[in-house]
């Protein structure tokens, strides 16, 4: 299996451990996509998360799905998995190449009928996607991560998720001063996270697995 990917947070003993029990996922297709990340250095969320996606998503019966930053589809795999044969997968994705690549892996493995992946900026793609979804799922550029809460908190159905990768951000969002990658993203993490957890109508916790993943379920009374 390749390593995970790992910008963690947590004790690298401790993922690598966690990460020794999913080996049975021995999909070739699943390893394909994890090695692409690895050589192209490009931050998919790794198994960990992946399953975590996957197990949420089930958790709540999710039928549909919409992704912020959808990549080359790793993420929409898990999620792919857990709708089943009736649900969709709705996955925007900046980068016009991703979506082909998207395509080639997702029909290998008879999900791509599940997706529904468009190319361009997400914020326009999910205006222009009617309804309510059941999860919406918040991987793009960190500094947008606040618009993005903005624009979908009131478009997950009671009792649905909202789920947004690397909300620690290395353990930058905890530091009193820290070199930010990109100017201001810390900051905008920082205050995506505050706005979820002072939100009345949703409870929210973080799980610290990889880059720390914050999940925020809409109350249903
Ligand atoms: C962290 S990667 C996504 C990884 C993916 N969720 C996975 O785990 O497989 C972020 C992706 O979002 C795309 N992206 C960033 N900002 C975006 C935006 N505002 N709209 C659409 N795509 C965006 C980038 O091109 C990149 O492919």
């Amino acid at each position: 299996m390749p390593a995970l990917q790992s910008p963690t947070v947590l004790n690298p003993a401790i993922e690598n451990y966690m990460g020794g029990l999913l080996n049975h996922f021995d999909n070739t297709v699943l390893i394909e996509m994890e090695l692409l990340a690895q050589k192209n250095n490009f931050p998919i969320v790794g198994r960990l998360v992946g399953v975590f996606l996957e197990t949420l998503a089930k958790m709540i019966n999710a039928k549909r799905v919409f992704e912020f930053g959808s990549g080359y589809g790793y993420s929409a795999y898990w999620f792919a998995r857990a709708v089943g044969p009736s649900g969709q997968v709705h996955c925007s994705e900046a980068d016009f190449l991703n979506k082909d690549r998207a395509e080639g892996y997702l029909s290998a493995v008879d999900l791509w009928d599940r997706i529904d992946f468009k190319a361009g900026m997400a914020q326009a793609i999910f205006n222009q996607t009617d309804g309510l979804f059941d999860i919406c799922y918040n991987d793009v550029d960190k500094g947008d991560y606040p618009e993005i809460w903005l624009l979908a908190k009131d478009r997950i159905r009671p009792g649905g998720l909202y789920i947004a990768d690397n909300v620690l951000w290395r353990g930058r969002v905890a530091a009193k001063q820290s070199a930010d990658v990109f100017p201001g993203w810390t900051e905008a993490i920082r205050e995506h996270n505050q706005l979820i957890f002072n939100d009345p109508d949703f409870d929210t916790f973080i799980n610290p697995t990889r880059d720390g993943v914050i999940v925020a379920r809409r109350k249903t009374d």
